[in-house]
């Protein structure tokens, strides 16, 4: 294969357990090149823009992690109308952004309804935008409503793929088995799907991520969301600490090598945690950057975990500071829709 020696495809649950316990403390330069290089043979030097929408922070989930979870009193919630949507959509556009990512909590308010008519409204006014979703777990029904509406693809990270500690992050209501079942029906219906994982969240062991890797083979989404665990200062893992930066490159090398077309984002959580993250997630293979389009004034607000960067700018200026930093570290900033390439 293409990846100069680091073909892990074929690698057994020991072998990679053995391949990450090597590489813990600091990357093999070797594997990351071999990384970079795979990304390159795919995507070249590309790395795409999508531009985040926050339109909700409501939810009626509960997850342990997250910093806008349902019982957390002292979060200020919003909901962003159908025309602040829209004019995110439309200040995006004229900044070039040919994908937007609707991102929320669990926020039973937007109706189908709702979102078939702002999927439509979107899809007329901006026709040449891929409209990605990601409001977490919904029927079979509502996810095919919404593919025939014109929603192109839809983000849901798996959170971690070993059933005990998923349970271990989130209350008895959810459960790993149906956010598996919601990942393989969004596949079916059409969508390009994204999974993920949190890195060094609490009780990860590197079993565990073993099993994420193995899950992620085994689904192929065609995106991988791979950032680092913070905690946030209301929740039960306040006081638990950060995943590391290396950590969170290795896997993002280690998903970039097992599933080469994959689109994989450099995430602010990563450029959180270290003021260069997202520049060594592009130089671990990522090739995708999310800068936030949410009105300014609501940014605060979304805040899933403690000291989120990049919350006073105006997406203008995140367009360039990111443009910049990303030819800095040897790339091109891309805004064409950056779809999927078998
Ligand atoms: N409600 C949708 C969902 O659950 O997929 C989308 C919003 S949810 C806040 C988006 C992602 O934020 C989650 O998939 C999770 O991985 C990440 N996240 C939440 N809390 C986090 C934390 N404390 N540290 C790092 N990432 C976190
Ligand atoms: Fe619902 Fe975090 S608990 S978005």
């Amino acid at each position: 294969m293409i990846t100069k020696g680091y073909d892990i495809s074929s690698l057994t649950k020991k072998e990679l357990k053995a391949l990450i316990e090597k590489n813990i403390h600091a990357t093999d330069e070797k594997l990351l090149e071999a990384a970079r290089y795979t990304r390159e043979l795919a995507y070249g030097k590309k790395v795409f823009f999508r531009g985040l929408i926050e339109f909700s922070n409501y939810c009626k989930n509960d997850c342990y992690y997250c910093g806008i979870r349902k019982s957390n009193r002292n979060v200020h919630r919003y909901r962003l109308t159908k025309e602040d949507i829209l004019n995110c959509c439309m200040t995006g556009h004229e900044l070039g952004f040919r994908t937007f990512v609707l991102q929320s909590g669990e926020d039973l308010y937007y109706t189908d309804d709702f979102m078939l008519d702002l999927i439509h409204e979107i899809k007329n006014r901006f026709p040449d935008s891929a409209i990605t979703l990601s409001m977490g777990e919904k029927s079979d029904e509502s996810y095919k409503k919404y593919f025939q509406a014109g929603a192109d693809r839809y983000l849901l990270r798996h959170e971690t793929a070993t059933e005990a500690h998923y349970n271990k992050l989130h209350p008895e209501n959810m459960r790993f088995s149906n956010r598996k079942k919601a990942l393989y029906s969004l596949k079916e219906i059409g969508f390009q799907v994204g999974a993920g994982f949190m890195v060094n969240s609490p009780y990860q062991t590197t079993d565990h991520l073993v099993n994420d890797l193995l899950f992620l083979k085994e689904l192929e989404p065609h995106m991988v969301g791979i950032g680092p665990f913070i905690p946030h200062h209301d929740t039960i893992f306040a006081n638990e600490k950060s995943g590391t930066v290396d950590m969170t490159v290795l896997m993002v090398a280690l998903v970039r090598l097992l599933l080469p077309q994959a689109l994989i984002p450099a995430t602010t959580a990563l450029g959180t945690i270290d003021p260069f993250g997202r520049e060594r997630g592009l130089q671990a293979g990522a090739n995708v950057v999310m800068p936030n389009l949410s009105p300014t004034s609501v940014r605060e607000n979304y805040s899933l975990y403690d000291n989120k960067i990049c919350t006073g700018d105006e997406a203008a200026e995140c367009k360039e500071c990111i443009s910049g930093r990303i030819r800095n570290a040897g790339f091109e900033p891309d805004f064409s829709r950056g779809d999927y390439e078998k």
